[in-house]
């Protein structure tokens, strides 16, 4: 798969273990850096991987922060982004498998080399299943779509579903 990686100046060295995780497991990833001691801010890099991913010039993202949380929080300002930040591999795969997130970002704060490799590894690994999961999937892209209104809540609804 094509795989876009970027991160903050607190998630450098993580970001790098992601990305020869994820060449390891035979993807190609285009590196957007930084490098160490250059600073990038986490919306910046988090809205451009998004971007990059909702726009279909990527079929997937890595990306990491601090803690993971607002690089996440940027992508998924994005509609068609759907990153997860994971602390470990099996909300990765559940969160690919249920959610068909496409992008997964952790926190160099929060995790280690090791379990990083091992959330890239899973999140990699899983594929989005289909059935009720897909429904859903395609409930959160209607959310995309459209200012979230109470009309909208109500379609969604257990009403809407009786
Ligand atoms: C940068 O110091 C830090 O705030 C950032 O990497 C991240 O943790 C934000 O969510």
């Amino acid at each position: 798969m094509r795989i876009v990686a970027h991160s903050d100046h607190a998630a450098v060295a993580i970001r790098l273990e992601m990305i020869e995780q994820a060449r390891e497991m035979g993807h190609q990833v285009d590196d957007l850096g930084p490098a160490e001691g250059e600073r990038v801010d986490y919306p910046y890099a988090g809205a451009l991987v998004g971007h990059k991913v909702a726009s279909g010039e990527y079929d997937l993202g890595l990306l990491a922060c601090g803690t993971g949380v607002g690089i996440s929080m940027a992508a998924n300002k994005v509609p068609g982004a759907r990153a997860v930040v994971c602390s470990e591999p099996y909300t990765a795969r559940l969160s690919r498998e249920h959610n068909a997130s496409n992008i997964v970002s952790v926190g160099a704060r929060v995790v280690g080399p090791g379990e990083a490799r091992m959330i890239v590894e899973a999140f990699l690994a899983a594929e989005p299943a289909g059935g009720r999961h897909a429904e859903r999937v395609e409930m959160l892209k209607a959310l995309d779509d459209q200012q979230l209104d109470l009309q909208i809540l109500r379609a969604m609804g257990p009403a809407a579903q009786s």
